[in-house]
């Protein structure tokens, strides 16, 4: 049995969905039921369920609120992962962490491997720079997840912004300077269930990986996908214009590069993520399509 932590949140519930869908075994509990920055209630959780194996998909991911709200960043993505990996740990169990390619400053030129060094830019980044050190100290039996630039069917993310200001402007400006790997929620909890019974076995592929959407791109070409694959089904097709992060000051510097080599997945797991292109057409079809009241679903 797989318990899940953050079982509110995009991929939490992407997790459920996918759990029931494949017969696995999965119990998704959210903040209200366990908060993981609460030592009692993660024992009480692990000692209700007794799973088998944890998954840490509960974090601050307020990118911009945390530059200020750094505490509360800290308690989600520090204090958090410190006392379920610590719980963990003491029942031997293995425990997938999920973290971000935010750890990475973005000057490389090329994608990041999982052994370049850290060096976030901003608080977010840190409290998850923070939590992977304290997961890898707290237990050896853990798999460390890089993701990148998640989106769904659940929740709030960048894919349902830009179908909210595609209905209602003519003109969406985006940001055209920042390259990443845009990762479908539905992706990353395929391959988060498909690594489950081997780390259950208990073999040693222990340690950090990446894991994103296949191919890189920026956030204005992600919009433009997004546009083209909605504008057919809402006959809205406004204009996607390039423009840099200079035009559009954020609270948090984002790094200018943070596409994941996923390589070492692929060859220790032999799972790579689907073509971003595939599942952002793919998704967004079945989020427009639920929106319009026809059957939609994300298979
Ligand atoms: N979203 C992205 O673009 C992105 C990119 C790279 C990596 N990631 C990583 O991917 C993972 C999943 O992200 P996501 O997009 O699914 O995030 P999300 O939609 O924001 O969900 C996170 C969930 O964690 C919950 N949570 C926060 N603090 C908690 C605590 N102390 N105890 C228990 N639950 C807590 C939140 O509950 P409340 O809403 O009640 O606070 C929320 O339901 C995270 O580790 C994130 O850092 C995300």
């Amino acid at each position: 049995m797989i318990l899940v932590f953050g079982g509110n949140g995009q991929l939490g519930r992407e997790l459920a969905r996918a759990g029931a869908a494949a017969g696995v075994p999965l119990v998704a509990m959210s903040r209200s039921e366990a908060d993981i920055a609460d030592a009692a209630a993660v024992r009480r959780a692990l000692a209700t369920h007794k799973p088998q194996l944890v998954v840490n998909a509960a974090a601050y991911t307020k990118v911009d609120l945390a530059e200020t709200e750094v505490q509360a960043a800290r308690q989600g993505n520090e204090i958090g992962p410190t006392l379920l990996a610590e719980a963990c740990a003491e029942l031997s169990l293995p425990l997938i962490h999920i973290s971000t390619d935010y750890v990475f400053d973005g000057t490389k030129a090329g994608p990041y491997v999982e052994s370049d060094p850290v060096a976030p830019t901003g608080s977010y980044g840190r409290s998850k720079a923070a939590g992977e050190a304290a997961v890898r100290a707290a237990s050896l039996r853990h798999v460390i997840i890089r993701t990148a630039w998640v989106y769904g069917a659940f929740g709030n993310n960048f894919l349902k912004t830009m179908l909210r200001l595609a209905a209602s402007r003519d003109e969406l400006r985006v940001v055209a300077d920042q390259r990443g790997c845009p990762t479908s929620t539905a992706d990353l909890a395929d391959a988060i269930l498909s690594i489950a019974p081997r780390l259950i076995a208990g073999p040693d592929v222990w340690g950090t990986y990446h894991f994103a959407g296949s191919g890189v791109t920026t956030w204005h070409g992600f919009a433009t996908r997004i546009v083209a694959a909605q504008a057919p089904l809402t006959g809205r097709n406004p204009r996607v214009t390039p423009i840099t992060t200079a035009e559009y000051p954020t609270p948090a510097r984002r790094p200018a590069n943070s596409a994941l080599d996923c390589e070492k997945f692929a060859r220790v797991f032999g799972i790579r993520a689907r073509p971003w292109e595939d599942e952002t057409d793919r998704i967004t079809r079945a989020v427009v399509g639920a929106q319009l009241g026809k059957a939609a679903h994300v298979a």
